[in-house]
């Protein structure tokens, strides 16, 4: 992404944090996904008082983007108070759709406090490759 597109993409996802719903964990975070289509879709926080019905920003980001068909991103901007990372989860969703996603950790006055890839977040991925790996294998118990 270039220098402009970038401070787009930080640029709303501070905007969507302002939507975080964060009750329960006072912890607000936005989430802002370019497709390579060139699309924007935004993420926020969702909790829930039944806790792990919550959903994370970037998911809501991610999954608003795949239900509009969308399959292939450019970057992700992520921003919280102060530049708190991606959780495991997601970094594991975003994983589906490719390791080259580009990644802006961001903190509320939009300064980049990290940027990478997903595969430096998520090194050694599970992905569908994984699977197929074990497919072409007699599965355990199975054997003659
Ligand atoms: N959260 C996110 O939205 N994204 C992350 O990557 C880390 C955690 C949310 C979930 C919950 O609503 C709150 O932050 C505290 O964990």
């Amino acid at each position: 992404m270039s220098p402009e597109e970038c401070s787009e993409l930080v640029r709303s996802a501070r905007l969507s944090r302002e939507n975080a719903y964060a009750p329960y964990s006072r912890y607000a975070v936005g989430a802002a996904l370019l497709s390579e289509s060139g699309a924007l879709y935004r993420g926020a926080n969702v909790e829930n008082a039944a806790y792990p019905t919550g959903l994370c920003a970037e998911r809501v980001a991610l999954f608003s983007a795949v239900a509009s068909g969308e399959r292939r991103f450019r970057g992700i901007a992520v921003v919280t108070q102060d530049g708190g990372f991606p959780c495991g989860a997601c970094r594991q969703a975003l994983a589906e759709f490719g390791p080259s996603l580009e990644i802006l950790v961001a903190d509320e006055s939009e300064k980049i406090r990290w940027a990478g890839t997903l595969s430096e977040l998520l090194p050694h991925v599970f992905n569908a490759e994984s699977l197929r790996s074990s497919q072409r294998d007699t599965p355990p118990g199975l054997g003659q």
